[in-house]
């Protein structure tokens, strides 16, 4: 039999960092922990090292397709295979609620288009059988979508790339020629581009699984709480190493029917379609951390 093999992108810190170390604790085979900066990534497998837990490491920036063939060519030659990944790696706001459009370029790249070329170039290594977890947000539910053409067209059951794609590049023009407009985006169209980004990577998760289907593979996204990480300049309601429960749920226990799922923090499984949800990330609940801390 194959040694098992489990990877999470974006992993030397944060969330991802917490699953790694669950997973080094309950999951029978390899764990990765990957960083797209070696250095913060080997020191952060020294700190699980005196924890007693021993992560294999590889550089792995999601963003740059060099790297993840050679992170690809490096688990094909040695496993052949993967099993369960976890697509963790992510930006939020570079400096403040409504971003340049370069930096909102950026948060896309990062958050929704690396997952395209994981797609291409990791998921033909996940074996039957395997998991698949795209780390979304609150941000990521169809209701931070106003728009109501974007809401028909994203609410589609037949929904494809295409949709997708000039979704997010209906988002970045509007930013590049001044047409963006906050009403379009839930509470008053504050980090839009995270919203847009993990709007579409939960919908391209539910278009993974249809192609992933006939070899049984499940693919799910998530929301993983407010979380106190460096993402949040440490505002949250949960530790990472308790955010990283559902995570570790989703991958390690869930039974095999769970798929193609948008799910909540507390496990439960959402309607992602329910566009008019309160489900969207509100500002003033950070006020509300504020006032209860
Ligand atoms: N914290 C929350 O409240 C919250 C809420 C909803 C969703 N999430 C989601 O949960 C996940 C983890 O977030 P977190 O709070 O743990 O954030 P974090 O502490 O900021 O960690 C993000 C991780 O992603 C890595 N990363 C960024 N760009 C990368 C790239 N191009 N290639 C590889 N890795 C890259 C970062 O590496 P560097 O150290 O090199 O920057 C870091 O390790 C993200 O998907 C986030 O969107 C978090």
């Amino acid at each position: 039999m194959s040694t098992k093999v489990a990877i999470v992108t974006g992993s030397n810190k944060g969330i991802g960092l917490s699953i790694v170390k669950g997973l080094c604790k309950r999951f029978k085979g390899i764990v990765y922990l990957t960083s797209r900066d070696e250095t913060r990534g080997r020191t952060a497998v020294a700190e699980l090292n005196k924890l007693g837990l021993h992560p294999k490491y590889h550089q792995l920036d999601v963003t740059d397709r060099e790297s993840v063939i050679k992170f690809r060519d490096h688990i094909q030659e040695q496993y052949g295979g993967i099993d369960i990944l976890i697509n963790n790696a992510a930006i939020a706001r570079v400096t403040g609620c409504y971003n340049s459009y370069e930096e909102n370029k950026q948060i896309v790249e990062i958050n929704y288009k690396s997952i395209l070329t994981m797609q291409e170039l990791i998921f033909p290594l996940v074996r039957n059988n395997g998991r698949i977890l795209n780390i979304s947000s609150d941000c990521g539910h169809l209701s931070n979508i106003k728009n109501k053409y974007w809401i028909d067209r994203l609410s589609n059951k037949n929904l494809t790339l295409t949709d997708i794609n000039e979704f997010v590049d209906w988002f970045l023009e509007s930013c590049k020629n001044g047409t963006f407009k906050k009403e379009d985006i839930a509470d008053n169209g504050t980090v839009a581009a995270y919203r847009v980004a993990k709007v579409a990577l939960s919908a391209i998760t539910m278009v993974q699984q249809r192609e992933l289907e006939n070899r049984n593979i499940s693919v799910n996204s998530m929301h993983p709480g407010l979380v106190r990480t460096d993402m949040t300049h440490g505002v949250g309601f949960y530790s990472a190493d308790e955010a990283a429960e559902t995570p570790l749920y989703v991958v390690l226990d869930a039974p095999e029917n769970l798929k193609g799922c948008y799910i909540w923090y507390d496990r439960r499984v959402l309607d992602w379609y329910d566009y008019n949800a309160d489900y969207y990330f509100k500002t003033a609940t950070l006020s509300k951390y504020f006032a209860s801390s």
